[in-house]
């Protein structure tokens, strides 16, 4: 199976209570080619509105900081740990990010075997790691992922938007670091790929608002 037969099997999904609460799934977006993919936690409001993930405030966030490291959407792929809109927003809880990664993230993985995966906070580091890690210790550390991929977790854009101050900036460090590596690491395992196009992708541009 290829992304795009996924892509269209997983747009009829209705395997779980959450598909309820959401106008659709979301999937990812970027090159498959690309050997590094960006993991977040689950679609919020405007992913679901535009079924495109991180698009909305975290994402604009990450553009930044994917442009300061060198790197455009459009040249990497973005995705999700779960695929429908917790209702309000909440969390999604680890029996609920497992059973949805299981049938969907693990297969767009399997598809796209990465050469280098960014985990984008807890809940994808929850997944790809293992439960006990925690974020504020273990990022900026390499693991393995189950299905041994090469992975390294840093905060979620949410995470630092809601810091202030000082912390927020050593924050922004420590991402801007994390990508960096993630991104030397990629480059070095893949030497002739262009992680950055001529400008930022505007995403706005390329989805619309679904119903
Ligand atoms: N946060 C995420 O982790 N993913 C999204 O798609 C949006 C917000």
């Amino acid at each position: 199976m290829n992304l795009k037969e996924l892509e269209h099997e997983l747009l009829k999904c209705e395997k779980c209570k959450l598909r309820h609460d959401a106008i659709a799934p979301v999937g990812w977006f970027g090159n498959p080619e690309s050997p590094i993919v960006f993991v977040g936690e689950g679609p919020g409001g405007v992913e679901d509105e535009y079924g495109c993930p991180l698009i909305g405030p975290s994402g604009q966030l990450l553009d930044k900081a994917l442009w300061a490291a060198k790197m455009t959407r459009d040249r990497v792929l973005t995705t999700n740990v779960i695929k429908c809109r917790p209702k309000g927003n909440r969390t999604p809880d680890l029996a609920e990010a497992d059973f949805c990664a299981r049938q969907w993230l693990d297969r767009e993985l399997d598809i796209l075997q990465p050469k280098v995966i960014v985990a984008l906070g807890g809940v994808a580091m929850h997944y790809l790691g293992n439960p006990d890690m925690r974020i504020t210790r273990d990022r900026g550390q390499w693991f393995k992922t189950k299905q041994g991929f090469d992975c390294i977790a840093t905060f979620h854009p949410a995470y630092l938007l809601r810091l202030t101050g000082k912390s927020q900036v050593a924050a922004k460090w420590d991402v801007f670091h994390d990508l960096q590596a993630a991104r030397d690491l990629a480059a070095e395992r893949m030497p002739e790929y262009n992680f950055m196009a001529d400008e930022k992708t505007n995403l706005f541009k390329i989805f619309r608002k679904r119903s």
